[in-house]
């Protein structure tokens, strides 16, 4: 079969289908529209024919390909783990503006918001947990992968850190609500229920961390928290009733505030 053929076979989005065949065939995007005429080596097409079914029934790019950009570094994912989005590279932005020099990053997933911040500031000290293994280990290999040294910890929220304090804690955590009409499309359907569902409101998650966090931060230190559409009041509520200061909500590219985050008071 040549490039052409297998193109048309593969009934996907045309650019997706050129990405597709990148990934299975080691051609460059370049030379698969320069070249359709180009017979693919068996193993290449027929591993390409199972990237585009997986593509045809709905599954994520991002999981077919095994690999997703964030903040300019590429991570491998699965679907153990969420896909990193870009609007949470606003949290990152946050926490770098404050230079921490330690770092606690809750719900790591596949590392992306640790291995950022850490890329950014190297001198950094970073924690990162997330009660999956699966996630941890993925983690482990990306962070591996850019020769980031990340202290990774598995366990339930504060648990692997019991007694240490941090100057700042990070957190994308679930906020989808159960039952959310979302969750049944696009990416959702395929992603870790663990990683996006939190409680009847989306807010469990959230709520624990910002009730627990002040414990687990140097006087000064700052929490920042990426929430869901529309939660930020109920976030800045919890953060105040958590004893934070200077409570604040960012928005993202799109002016949808999707950060939120305090200060615990300077000694
Ligand atoms: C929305 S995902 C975020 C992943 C990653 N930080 C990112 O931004 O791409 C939430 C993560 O929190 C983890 N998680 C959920 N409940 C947890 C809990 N009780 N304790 C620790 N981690 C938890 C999930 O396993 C998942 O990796």
């Amino acid at each position: 079969m040549n490039v052409a053929a297998a193109l048309a076979s593969a009934r996907i989005e045309p650019r997706e289908a050129r990405l597709l065949l990148a990934e299975a065939s080691g051609y460059s995007e370049a030379s698969i529209l320069a070249h359709p005429e180009r017979e693919l080596p068996e193993t290449a097409a027929a591993r390409f024919g199972a990237m585009a079914a997986r593509r045809r029934a709905g599954e994520p790019m991002a999981y077919v390909v095994g690999r997703r950009e964030f903040y300019g570094l590429a991570f491998e994912v699965s679907p153990a783990v969420l896909i990193p989005r870009p609007e949470t590279e606003l949290l990152v932005d946050l926490a770098l503006e404050r230079r921490p020099r330690t770092v606690l990053d809750l719900g790591t997933g596949c590392g992306a918001i640790a291995l950022a911040i850490k890329h950014g500031l190297p001198q950094a000290r970073v924690v990162a947990a997330d009660r999956s293994a699966a996630a941890l280990a993925l983690a482990r290999g990306n962070a591996a992968a850019h020769s980031l040294e990340i202290d990774f910890r598995l366990g339930e929220w504060f648990a692997p850190v019991a007694r240490e304090r941090f100057e700042l804690i990070v957190a994308n955590p679930p906020y989808v609500a159960e039952g959310d009409p979302h969750l049944a499309q696009g990416d959702l359907r395929f992603e870790p229920r663990e990683a996006l569902v939190a409680g009847p409101d989306g807010l469990a998650a959230i709520r624990k961390i910002a009730r627990h966090a002040a414990a687990f931060l140097m006087p000064g230190g700052w929490l920042l928290l990426e929430h869901g559409m529309g939660q930020d009041e109920a976030v800045r509520e919890l953060l105040v009733a958590g004893g934070f200061d200077s409570v604040s909500a960012w928005p993202d590219l799109a002016g949808i505030a999707r950060v939120c985050g305090g200060r615990i008071k300077s000694e």
